[in-house]
């Protein structure tokens, strides 16, 4: 993983940023719907949260590889928040787009919403998470992504929230590595 320091917060993206054009965010946004059934549970009889887990990553790689036209891989998920149960019969959507780009990898936000599949109620929200994606060439090498262009004061909103959250990850990795360094060099094997 790169540890280079994320752009300053006021360097929101425009149409010409960057040596490959910029993408706006509608461009790769998607949802992703799903009935629940008594396949998806778990022992206590509401769906397991591996399954929910499974439709973000899907959902989340989609949208990667739109943004970045060609494959890209998981690298990371963090902040999977399960805010309700999710039930057998419920109609589940996962709403995923590219919220921040780097060189070459992305941040995808999900949104995952249910409503009952013959209940014209709306859709309550149930889980959130955020993935980074990293594209990659055909040699599983990381390739350089469009920068996306966030369009609405939303996702400007979600782009400056993506770079606290990867100033936080590049932080943290950077710490632990530190530590054990540190440990190893006081003798530690472990
Ligand atoms: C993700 C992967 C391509 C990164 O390769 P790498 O040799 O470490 O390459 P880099 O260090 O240049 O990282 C590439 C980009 O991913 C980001 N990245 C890598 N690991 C990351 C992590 N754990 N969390 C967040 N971002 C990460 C880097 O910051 C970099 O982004 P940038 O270019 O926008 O700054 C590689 O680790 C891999 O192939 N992992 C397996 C992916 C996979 O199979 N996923 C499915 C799970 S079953």
């Amino acid at each position: 993983m790169t540890d280079q320091a994320p752009a300053p917060e006021s360097e929101i993206p425009g149409e010409t940023a960057g040596d490959i054009p910029g993408k706006p965010t509608c461009a790769s946004r998607t949802t992703l719907s799903h009935i629940m059934t008594h396949n998806d549970t778990n022992l206590l009889g509401t769906v397991h949260g591996g399954v929910i887990m499974k439709l973000v990553d899907d959902a989340a790689g989609a949208v990667a590889g739109r943004h970045s036209g060609g494959p890209a891989v998981t690298a990371s998920m963090d902040e999977m928040v399960f805010l309700e149960p999710v039930r057998v019969g419920d109609l589940v959507h996962v709403k995923a787009q590219v919220n921040w780009t780097g060189r070459t990898s992305m941040e995808v936000g999900v949104r995952v919403l249910a409503e009952r599949w013959n209940e014209s109620t709306p859709p309550s929200q149930v889980g959130s998470a955020y993935l980074v994606f990293a594209a990659v060439d055909a040699d599983g090498k990381p390739r350089p992504v469009p920068p996306v262009v966030p369009e609405t004061d939303r996702d400007r909103r979600r782009y400056q929230e993506a770079q606290i959250r990867r100033t936080h990850r590049l932080a943290r990795r950077r710490a632990i590595r530190e530590l054990r360094e540190k440990r190893a060099a006081q003798g530690y094997e472990d």
